[in-house]
């Protein structure tokens, strides 16, 4: 039991920016602090936390607390657990018995695990550093590979001797139960009680928050017939597909730097690590998930993928990095020289030399994957076909249609095809996809309505109330680059081609205009009615200049979010990287069209949203076959206008 004087203490210290700051990636603004929410998928930040008021609130998932609350919901921790931590973080003492075989009976199946595994690596750690045999064996192979003594310590890495029960025989006196041995993967499963990793080096995964939860044991020898690395099982506390290796060390540099290099092994990790690259991690040995993917997202969502010189594996690993490219992350890509991998090639090269080379070798991965599919294609129209279809592929799962855009220009530009041919193309595989997305919720809609799961009535559509998101995309368009002028070929009465010009915000407002269909937000309704009164008048500068003294509040800082250029693609981008050569404004046309389409589609989802909710009332059928008639017609609309759209819009 924890002293409720100590609880005090504890929520005294834990201060939640510094709490929450551990886990996630906080930006300034204003008073608060904003980040993207752990709690549930976002792209855009809405998770907030006042360091004033002492807690944090998401405004996309609701999710809301204090710094223990936090750390029980992130880290899945019960409330003593989650004191525990934090008591730690702030050296509070706890007053506890040291642990006895009754104790640890006591103490969860996991809390158990998590403490065999530290005493596991506490017990190769010493061995590494204070057994004769551990130093002459163990610690002179890291030597040999170059690792100083400060990064075999920082990463805790160990030794377990070439003996069958050394440490078996050193767990089960200590106390430790058979079955938690095994579960752990640190005792053979057989009947005899053998240790797994004998005469291994010992690398120690750890978890988001430092503990032990796993090991990579590389083998000694050279024969080829023992495996080179056995890993930890996955186990309670252990699961693959939501750790990486490297990650805790990494965590802070990757904030600051931005970005984090994904590699293949373990000894990547260290090698640059020591070189001074902290922000790396590894998924050592099992495929990139999802899951993994997450977890750098949570600190940034720029990944480098550093490449092997051989080039068997690299065409094997497209898939995974479609998978990153599918969370809405940028990619980019390191191809090392033959033979090569990064840990090799930076115990070679100076510090300076590695981080040149990084530099100036790093590609985006859509141009990389390209030009390897590319010059296996050759000049084969059919293969050239294929490889088409394939980037396409790749493209159409990135889901910010900006960044679509991008790509399709750069591949249009790479692979010397038509643009219009490209996005064609790309049209026709979203299109695919959201049939099938659509049938698929069809097919969920229709399971509700399934007599075995009765549900109240108004849950049996999903329900559409509003298009707030498009209309704010429009208003930002409007804000942004409603001066700029449109160009369009127009065939006049003589039969002659004419060109005529729009500005964006008199295409857009004309459009919105003759459709009568107006921002349904009363915020945005507001934007939208002054932008038409000042766009004739006034230049963009002086408009932006009346919203952001604007009297009314919301007014105010919704027009202040609008032109606010975390909304606009990084200029740092085409700096850094040399490769975003086309900005927003060039594609303008296309951006509009889009926004307009996604509007109306929503809108149209809305309305037919309401004709069905009609058919939950009792009506007669005569009321019954115009609403079904309707609701035929509205759908076969719908479908003209999903048909051309290129990004997925489905009820929130
Ligand atoms: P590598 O074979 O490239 O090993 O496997 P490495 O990390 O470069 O090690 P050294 O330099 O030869 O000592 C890359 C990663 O794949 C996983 C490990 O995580 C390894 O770091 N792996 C490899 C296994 O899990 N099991 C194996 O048998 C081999
Ligand atoms: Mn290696």
């Amino acid at each position: 039991m924890i002293s409720n004087e100590t609880i005090e203490r504890i929520r005294d210290a834990a201060r939640i920016d510094e709490v929450v700051g551990e886990f996630i990636n906080l930006k300034k603004r204003g008073a608060n602090l904003l980040g993207l929410c752990p709690f549930h998928n976002e792209r855009t930040p809405s998770f907030t936390v006042s360091p004033a008021k002492g807690f944090y609130k998401c405004f996309g998932c609701g999710a809301s607390g204090d710094s223990v609350k936090f750390v029980m919901e992130h880290e899945h921790y019960t409330y003593p657990e989650a004191l525990r931590f934090l008591a730690k973080k702030y050296h509070i003492e706890i007053e506890e018995s040291t642990p006895s075989p009754q104790y640890l009976e006591e103490q969860s199946q996991k809390e158990v695990l998590y403490t065999v595994m530290s005493y596991a690596a506490q017990f190769f750690l010493d061995n590494l550093w204070n057994d004769s045999k551990g130093q002459a064996i163990g610690l002179s192979y890291f030597h040999e590979r170059g690792f100083s003594d400060e990064i075999i310590r920082k990463f805790q890495l160990g030794y377990a001797q070439d003996e069958w029960t050394h440490f078996t025989q050193s767990a089960l006196e200590r106390g430790f139960k058979v079955e938690y041995l095994k579960a752990t993967g640190l005792m053979s499963s057989g009947e005899k009680q053998v240790d797994v990793l004998r005469g291994r080096v010992i690398f120690p995964i750890h978890s988001i928050t430092g503990r032990v939860i796993g090991f990579g044991g590389r083998t000694l020898k050279a024969d080829k017939n023992i495996p080179k690395y056995i890993n930890s099982p996955e186990s309670e506390i252990y699961n693959k597909s939501q750790a990486l290796f490297g990650l805790f060390f990494a965590r802070n540099s990757i904030v600051k730097e931005n970005n984090c290099f994904l590699v293949e092994g373990y000894t990547d990790v260290i090698s640059l690590h020591q070189a001074g690259i902290e922000n790396v991690v590894s998924s050592s040995g099992t495929s990139l998930t999802t899951g993994q993917i997450n977890l750098i997202k949570r600190y940034t969502n720029q990944v480098t993928v550093l490449f092997d010189g051989d080039a068997a594996g690299i065409k094997a690993s497209f898939r995974g990095i479609d998978m990153i490219l599918e969370e809405g992350m940028h990619v980019q890509v390191v191809l090392f020289p033959d033979g090569e991998d990064p840990d090799s090639f930076a115990r070679k090269s100076n510090k300076e030399d590695l981080f040149s080379f990084l530099e100036k070798e790093k590609k985006d991965f859509i141009r990389f994957k390209a030009d390897v599919l590319m010059k296996d294609a050759g000049n084969d129209p059919i293969k050239k076909g294929a490889v088409i279809k394939d980037m396409v592929q790749s493209i159409s799962i990135v889901p910010d249609g900006i960044m679509r855009s991008l790509y399709i220009q750069q591949c249009a530009q790479l692979m010397q095809v038509d643009e219009p041919v490209l996005f064609n193309e790309l049209n026709k595989v979203r299109r695919q996809r959201l049939k099938k997305n659509l049938s698929e919720a069809e097919m969920l809609i229709e399971n509700d309505q399934s007599p075995a799961q009765t549900k109240p009535s108004e849950q049996i559509y999903p329900i559409v109330t509003h298009s707030y998101d498009q209309e704010r995309e429009l208003l930002r368009l409007m804000l942004n680059y409603g001066h700029d002028m449109l160009e369009f070929h127009q065939e006049n009465d003589e039969g002659e081609d004419e060109l005529i010009t729009y500005s964006v915000f008199d295409f857009i407002s004309a459009d919105l205009i003759t459709e009568e269909i107006l921002p349904d937000h009363p915020v945005y309704a507001i934007i939208f009615e002054e932008c038409r009164r000042l766009m004739p008048q006034y230049t963009l500068e002086q408009i932006h200049q009346y919203f952001i003294r604007h009297v009314d509040d919301e007014v105010r800082t919704t027009a202040i979010d609008l032109i606010s250029p975390h909304y606009m693609l990084s200029p740092q981008w085409e700096e850094k990287y040399k490769i975003y050569i086309t900005k927003e404004k060039d594609i303008i046309y296309h951006v509009i069209l889009e926004a307009l389409h996604q509007f109306k589609a929503r809108r149209l989802i809305q309305i037919i949203e309401k004709e069905k909710s009609k058919l939950n009332e009792p009506v007669n059928e005569e009321e019954l076959i115009q609403i079904l008639e309707n609701i035929k017609y509205l759908e076969s609309i719908k479908k003209t206008i999903l048909d051309d759209l290129t990004t997925v819009i489905y009820p929130k």
